[in-house]
C-alpha cells in the first residue's frame, strides 16, 4: 500500500519512506521478547550492547542512550514511514519530519496542555465513575473490556463533542485498525485479509470526520475540530486533509494507549498487593504511581521506525547505513541501569524518573498530559471506592497478546 498523495506541508520532492514491512519487524520486536515479562530480556538485550541489526536494512536500539540518539537526531532518522495502518496519507504529525512538523505542533500542543487538562478534570472523574459504578455492586469485572477499552473513547468523545451513543461506532473504528481480528477472525494469520479490514476501516474513518468537519462548519461549537477548522499558524488555515490525518492518528494514539496502560497497571496492582495499598493509604503518591507504572510497563514497548537518510554512526561506534529502519524500544531504554537506579524495582518513591514512555524528540507524545490525567484519575477514583481487589481465581493466567502491550480479558474482583 503506498500513500500515494502527496503530504500536506511537505515539500514536492520530499520522500515517504517504504519500509516494506513495518507490521513485520514490530513483529519480529515481538517474538524476540518474552511479552507477558520483557524486562529480564531487556536487561539481556542492553548487556549485549543495546544494538541489534538482524538484517542489512533493519535494526533495533535497546541501550537508553542509542534510543536517545535516535530519537533526537531528526535529521538523520527520519519519522516518515509508511504505517499500514489503513490510512492513505501520512499521520500527521507523527510521519512528518521537522520543519513542516513544527507548524503541526505549535497547533496542537495548546489544545492539549496541562491548562487544557485542569478544565477536563472534572469531565474525566464523571466519566471514571460512570463506569465503576455499572459494575460496582457486582464484585468483579472484566476490567480490560468494561473499564479500560471505553473511558478513554469516552473522554474523547467529551473533547469532540460528541455524545456517548456514538461510543459504539468509535469503538468498532478503533478494533479495525488495531484489533482486525475482533472484526475478522481470518484476519490473525490472514495478511490480506488483514489489509482488507485495515482498508474498510480507514475508509470509514475519513468519511466519519469528514461529516464532522462539515457539520463543524456549519455550526462551530467549542470541541476540537471546530478549534482545527478556526485555528491559523504562520496566517495558515489547517486543510480538510489535514485535519482528517489528525483525526485518523487520534484514533490510533489517543485510544488505545491509555486502555493498554490502565490494564498493565491494575494486572501489576492486582498482584503487588504492597503497591495498591500505598496508593489506598496515601493518594499523594498517585502521580508519582503513574510515573513508575508507565516506565516499567511501557505500554508502548517500541516506536515507528526511524530511516537513516545518511550514512551514519550511532555513539556506540556502530556504523548504520543511509535506508536502514531503526526501531527505538522505549521499553528497553526504560529499565536501562545506566539512566535507573534500581531499574528493575518498582518504586513509587523515586525522586528523578525520566522514563521515556511518551518517547522523546519532536516526536514525544502530544497526549501526555490527557493521558497522566485519565491515568490519575482513575487510580483516584478507583481506589476511593474498590480498595482492595484481586484477580479473580480461575483466571490468574494473564495473556499478554501481541500489539502495544496490554492485558486481554483482566478479570478483577474485589469484597
Ligand atoms: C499512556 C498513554 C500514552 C502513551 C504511552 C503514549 C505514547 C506515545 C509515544 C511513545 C509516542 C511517540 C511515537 C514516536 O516515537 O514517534 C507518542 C506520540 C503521539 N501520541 Fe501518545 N501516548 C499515549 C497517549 C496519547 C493520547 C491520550 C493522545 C491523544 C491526543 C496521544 C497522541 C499522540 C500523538 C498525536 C503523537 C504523535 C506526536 C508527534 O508525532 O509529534 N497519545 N505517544
Amino acid at each position: 500500500m503506498s500513500y500515494g498523495t502527496t503530504e500536506p506541508g511537505a515539500t514536492a520532492n520530499a520522500t515517504v519512506h517504504h519500509v516494506e514491512d513495518t507490521a513485520d519487524s514490530q513483529l519480529g520486536m515481538q517474538t524476540l521478547l518474552d511479552l507477558a515479562n520483557p524486562q529480564p530480556r531487556y536487561r539481556t538485550l542492553i548487556e549485549q550492547g543495546g544494538f541489534l541489526q538482524p538484517m542489512p536494512e533493519f535494526a533495533l536500539t535497546f541501550a537508553a542512550p542509542l534510543t536517545e540518539f535516535v530519537l533526537r537526531n531528526h535529521q538523520v532518522f527520519s519519522s516518515r514511514v509508511e504505517m499500514h495502518l489503513g490510512n492513505v496519507r501520512p499521520l500527521i504529525p507523527l510521519n512528518v519530519d521537522p520543519p513542516q512538523h513544527a507548524k503541526y505542533r505549535k497547533l496542537l500542543d495548546p489544545l492539549f496542555s496541562p491548562k487544557r487538562m485542569d478544565e477536563q478534570e472534572a469531565d474525566i472523574t464523571r466519566r471514571a465513575n460512570h463506569f465503576i459504578d455499572q459494575f460496582i455492586d457486582r464484585g468483579w469485572c472484566n476490567f480490560s473490556e468494561e473499564f479500560a477499552d471505553v473511558f478513554p473513547a469516552s473522554i474523547f468523545l467529551g473533547l469532540m463533542g460528541l455524545p456517548e451513543a456514538e461510543l459504539k461506532t468509535f469503538m468498532h473504528m478503533r478494533d479495525g485498525i488495531l484489533h482486525p481480528e475482533k472484526i475478522d477472525p481470518a484476519s490473525t494469520t490472514d495478511f490480506e485479509r488483514r489489509a482488507a479490514v485495515l482498508n474498510a476501516t480507514g475508509a470509514e474513518i475519513y468519511d466519519y470526520f469528514g461529516a464532522l468537519i462539515d457539520e463543524r462548519q456549519k455550526q462551530p461549537t467549542n470541541d476540537i475540530v471546530s478549534r482545527f477548522l478556526a485555528a491559523e499558524v504562520n496566517g495558515e488555515r489547517l486543510s480538510r486533509e489535514e485535519i482528517l490525518d489528525i483525526m485518523f492518528l487520534f484514533m490510533i494514539a489517543g485510544l488505545d494507549t491509555v486502555s493498554d496502560s490502565l490494564t498493565c497497571f491494575y494486572a501489576f496492582l492486582a498482584t503487588h498487593p504492597d503497591h495498591r495499598r500505598t496508593i489506598v493509604d496515601d493518594p499523594a503518591v498517585i502521580p508519582a504511581a503513574v510515573e513508575e507504572l508507565l516506565r516499567w510497563e511501557s505500554p508502548v514497548p517500541s516506536g515507528p521506525p526511524r530511516v537513516a537518510t545518511r550514512d551514519v554512526t550511532l555513539p556506540n561506534g556502530v556504523e548504520v547505513a543511509a535506508g536502514t529502519a531503526v526501531i527505538p524500544s522505549y521499553g528497553a531504554a526504560n529499565v536501562d541501569p545506566t539512566v535507573f537506579p534500581d531499574a528493575f524495582e518498582v518504586r513509587f518513591d523515586r525522586a528523578v524518573n525520566p522514563h521515556i514512555a511518551f518517547g522523546g524528540g519532536v516526536h514525544r507524545c502530544l497526549g501526555s498530559h490527557l493521558a497522566r490525567r485519565e491515568l490519575r484519575v482513575t487510580l483516584r477514583e478507583w481506589h476511593k471506592r474498590i480498595p482492595n481487589y484481586w484477580l479473580t481465581p480461575g483466571h490468574e493466567q494473564l495473556e499478554f497478546p501481541p500489539g502495544l502491550r496490554h492485558v486481554k480479558d483482566l478479570m478483577l474482583s474485589w469484597a
